[in-house]
């Protein structure tokens, strides 16, 4: 699941902004050099003046050559001074950063589950699935319809809300069909779900980050063998079975049950 690519350090302005679900909105920005580059699961540092002094990590949603966008609620300071700025604000970008969902060519059906912000490196792993030839089914699960990202990507779409509002009446994982490669974001408890059900899918993990490049260790990632890895180096993307789910924190805000 290597990127060996370079790591770009860009002033880029917002492009765009749309809403996509309640409060879920999704940012472009101009970053040529990480749009080329970038595969899906990877994830871009995101910094501005003004900002928290950390910089914060998000997803790669989509690139579109020119533009990569990212997608996101306000769960805290950063996200919501990020959610008050305009088209023609600037962001220093960092990124492509960790290693991605790395699919190759061969297996004939995907199923790529996403719950909540879970959605965020999913249009790109369409994306690269569908140019690999693979028939790609998203699963995309969430609380509740208001809150189901509207926008999805694939052969077929399969909704699932814990309320039964929308779809699939209970979580993602429980909607999903097999399929030879299982690709998966969402909160911690999702994951730990999709790992008893697939122990070989790839899930993106998301931890605290500090630096993003592998030196602070502020994103320990607990793996069963023992040990821990760097989300921001060696993942975010594992095999699923590889970490320590327990010990794993179910910090994130995303709201979708497992
Ligand atoms: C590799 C990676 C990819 C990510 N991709 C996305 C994405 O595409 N879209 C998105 O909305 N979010 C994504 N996140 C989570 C996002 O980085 C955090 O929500 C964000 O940093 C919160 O910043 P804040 O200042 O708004 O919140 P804070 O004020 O710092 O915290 C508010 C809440 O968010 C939680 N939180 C803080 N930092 C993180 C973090 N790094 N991961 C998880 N929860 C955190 C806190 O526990 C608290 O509940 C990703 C995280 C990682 C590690
Ligand atoms: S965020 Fe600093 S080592 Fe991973």
């Amino acid at each position: 699941m290597t990127n060996g690519g370079q790591v770009f350090l860009l002033d880029s302005p917002i492009t765009a902004k749309r809403e996509v679900a309640r409060d879920m909105f999704v940012l472009a920005v101009r970053a040529p050099e990480i749009a080329a580059s970038v595969r899906a699961g990877q994830f871009v540092n995101i910094g501005w003046f003004s900002g928290p002094l950390l910089r914060r990590p998000f997803s790669v949603y989509r690139e579109d050559g020119e533009n990569i966008e990212i997608i996101l609620k306000a769960v805290g300071e950063g996200t919501s001074q990020l959610l008050a700025m305009k088209p023609g604000d600037r962001l220093s970008c960092l990124g492509p950063l960790g290693h991605g969902f790395g699919l190759e060519a061969g297996p004939r059906r995907a199923v790529l589950i996403s719950g909540g912000l879970g959605v965020a490196p999913m249009p790109l792993a369409a994306g690269e699935a569908t140019k690999l030839g693979i028939h790609v089914t998203w699963v995309h699960g969430a609380r509740s319809s208001d809150e189901l990202c509207t926008e999805s990507q694939g052969h077929e779409v399969v909704w699932a809300t814990d309320d039964g509002s929308k779809g699939f009446a209970g979580t993602a994982v429980a909607a999903a069909p097999d399929a030879d490669v299982v690709l998966a974001c969402g909160p911690n408890r999702m994951l730990a779900a999709v790992a008893d059900r697939w122990p070989e899918a790839r899930v993106a993990v998301e931890t605290y980050m500090g630096c993003g490049t592998g030196v602070c260790l502020g994103c320990a990632v607990p793996l069963k063998r023992g040990g821990y890895d760097r989300a921001c180096k060696e993942g975010p993307v594992y095999r699923a079975a590889d970490i320590d789910w327990p010990s794993l924190p179910s910090h994130l805000p995303y709201a979708v049950t497992a």
